[in-house]
């Protein structure tokens, strides 16, 4: 079904993954390729502008210097050239990076910073002014690769050196050395982002970021001892080691500025994830002490989801979290859902299916409030109404039509809002929450009956239409079944009696 849909035409921001994915007609195609037209426009004009336009720094550059027109159209043709293939790389090959505007921005301003740090290096050089640019540039494809992921970083640090080498190209070069040491300070910059690229990802604690600015600066430095003449080793070894300290510095710098990294970025990295993961978290101790069942059930659809996301190299860290918070708003009606029924039972007795209905689909607008109440991260709020989708509450749904016959019931009255899930991780959540749901009411839990089990949701949701929205492919289902198995197996262990067993003898 997902495979049809593609074929049948893909949307801009569909993520697949390989392959050459066009623009597709319609309105939001051609929102994206205005929003691209005009990031060109706006890139290209600031980027000429900083190098060319801004009187000062190189000899050549500067609108009143000899030359310098001549010089500004080079730059402009050069640089409009770079950015229009970047950005051409983008809608084709990447198109899911315009749907955030304000990254985009974010990543551009980062670009822009380090090439007027270059600028005013180049009015008031330092020696070796053109390695001292390590630190901004690499900080910059850092905080890219924590905000965007690494494979737009690589794609920002390539055009930033592209921009760099258009900006230090000859004639017009202030640097002692000639064209020699740009190439070289280029290959330096390049061994530096290279290492941001690689290790800003997944990052699960502030030392780890300490330890991609010293690998940095670390490479960095023996890429300039590599190319640096022998006859200058003393001076070579002294920059090197200033590349080093360098890369502890920026280390140190981004670590610090983390938390503001997410804020405007709106993204949740690992470390955060790790704080929302601590059961001490008010949110959980509340949904502990009111709905004590949710809080359990949230926790085993947590495994179930981790090793799904695991299976397929989805980000499992973030589905487990997710799967700890997408119930929380049944902490307002605790005593309504059936994990948390005690000695007096449930409370929907009174009601008609048509009200219990709607107690039910509320839990998701509650825990939408709470969410936002706590500060929780967009993506984490994301699993809260994502966990259903707009799957229809069967046991309500059917209780209607034994009461009011079939054709009288729309069952679409009975669908929670939705929307269905959009990403990797909430559709594996969404599948586990099922999973675990149904595989409480198995009286014999075999592995034969769990692996039916897990096999016929995961196939009754596709026939739904609820994993329409996001890109999971059939060989994943796969995996992500047989993860849920194994889970599954573990959890209900000691109930499942094996062929051997005999009453009195000791549990393996
Ligand atoms: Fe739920
Ligand atoms: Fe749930």
């Amino acid at each position: 079904m997902i495979l049809l849909r593609r074929r049948r035409g893909r949307l801009p921001g569909d993520r697949v993954r390989g392959g050459f994915r066009p623009w597709a007609p319609g309105d939001e195609a051609a929102e994206g390729r205005t929003t691209l037209l005009l990031l060109w426009v706006l890139a290209t004009a600031a980027t000429v502008l900083i190098l060319d336009v801004v009187p000062g720094g190189l000899p050549g550059a500067g609108a009143g210097a000899e030359g310098g027109a001549r010089r500004l159209l080079g730059t402009a043709g050069a640089i409009g050239a770079g950015h229009a293939l970047v950005a051409l790389y983008l809608a084709r090959l990447h198109p899911e990076v315009l749907r955030s505007t304000r990254r985009l921005a974010l990543a551009m301003l980062l670009g822009l910073g380090t090439l007027a740090a270059a600028r005013l290096l180049e009015a008031a050089p330092p020696a070796p002014f053109r390695l001292v640019l390590h630190t901004p540039a690499v900080l910059a494809t850092c905080v890219v690769a924590i905000a965007m992921g690494p494979r737009f970083a690589a794609e920002s640090a390539a055009l930033l050196l592209y921009d760099l080498a258009v900006a230090w190209r000859a004639p017009g070069i202030g640097a002692p050395g000639g064209v020699a040491t740009d190439l070289e300070a280029l290959a330096v910059l390049g061994a530096g982002c290279g290492v941001a690229v690689l290790g800003a990802r997944r990052v699960r604690n502030r030392a780890r970021l300490v330890k991609v600015g010293l690998a940095a600066g670390a490479l960095a430095g023996l890429v300039h001892l590599a190319l640096h003449p022998p006859a200058a080793l003393p001076g070579g070894l002294a920059d090197a080691g200033a590349l080093l300290a360098h890369g502890l510095l920026l280390g140190f710098l981004v670590s610090g500025a983390l938390p503001f990294i997410e804020a405007l970025a709106d993204v949740v990295t690992d470390i955060s994830l790790l704080e929302l993961s601590d059961q001490n978290h008010p949110l959980l101790r509340r949904l502990l002490l009111e709905a004590p069942g949710t809080y359990h059930h949230s926790v085993v659809v947590g495994s179930l989801a981790e090793a799904g996301a695991e299976a397929i190299g989805a980000n499992a860290l973030l589905a487990r979290v997710g799967a700890y918070y997408h119930d929380v708003g049944k902490s307002m009606k605790p005593e309504y859902f059936t994990e948390n029924e005690g000695k007096k039972g449930l409370r929907h007795g009174r009601l008609s299916p048509t009200l219990s209905t709607l107690v039910i689909k509320a839990h998701t607008k509650d825990g939408v409030v709470l969410a936002r109440e706590y500060d929780l991260p967009q993506a984490i709020v994301d699993f809260i109404p994502q966990h259903h989708g707009t799957s229809v509450i069967e046991f309500f749904y059917q209780e209607a039509v034994s009461l009011e016959g079939d054709s009288s019931v729309p069952r679409d009255a009975f669908r929670h809002d939705g929307p269905k899930p959009q990403v990797k991780e909430t559709a594996i959540m969404h599948l586990a929450d099922s999973v675990e749901a149904a595989s409480r009411s198995l009286s014999d839990p075999t592995p034969g009956r769990l692996r039916d089990l897990v096999h016929t949701i995961i196939w009754k949701k596709l026939g739904d239409g609820q994993l329409d929205e996001c890109d999971l492919t059939f060989r994943e289902l796969r995996r992500i079944e047989e993860a849920f198995v194994r889970v599954l197996v573990g959890v209900f262990h000691s109930r499942i009696r094996y062929p051997d067993a005999r009453p009195g003898a000791r549990a393996r």
